[in-house]
């Protein structure tokens, strides 16, 4: 059985509340329901965690190479300028797709750049919360291939 783990940044056990011209109304919990069903139907284990604080997000990561098969992260404002986490995910070895609920390209200029996309597989953003169920079905494709017998 594959297993995922599913990590969401500062602010984000806001959304559906925070901002929600930006966000979107789907709230923190909702979310996580839509995406623990799309695991369900296709034999996933899905572990979601969040946290407002840079060292407990990397401590997440870390432990996640004794369990898990690949990420799919928010790393929310922590995208832009958190080498800790960037170096964590470098550090584990296991496929990340970073995700963003808003298009970071069409706001500020220090939503521009992240730090952790250049350590991921992918990056998906603007598509509110279907970054997220996106980037949950290409982690589990991607996986899936890396399985299946050549
Ligand atoms: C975000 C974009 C970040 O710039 C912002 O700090 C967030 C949310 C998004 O999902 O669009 O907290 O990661």
């Amino acid at each position: 059985m594959l297993s995922i783990l599913l990590v969401h940044g500062p602010n984000l056990n806001l959304l559906g509340w925070r901002e929600p011209a930006v966000y979107g109304t789907v709230g923190f919990d909702e979310i996580n329901s839509r995406l623990q069903q799309v695991a369900e139907e296709n034999g996933v284990q899905l572990r979601v965690f969040q946290s407002n604080s840079e060292g407990a997000l990397v401590d997440a990561i870390q432990d996640a190479r004794n369990w898990a098969d690949g990420i799919v992260i928010n790393p929310g404002a922590y995208s832009h300028y958190s080498y800790a986490m960037r170096d964590a995910i470098a550090a584990v070895k296991l496929p990340a797709i970073e995700v963003h609920l808003s298009n970071i390209h069409k706001r500020e200029e220090f939503r521009h750049h992240t730090v952790l996309t250049p350590v991921c597989i992918g990056m998906i953003c603007g598509l509110g919360w279907r970054s997220y169920l996106y980037g949950l079905q290409a982690l589990i494709a991607v996986l899936q291939e890396e399985r299946k017998p050549q």
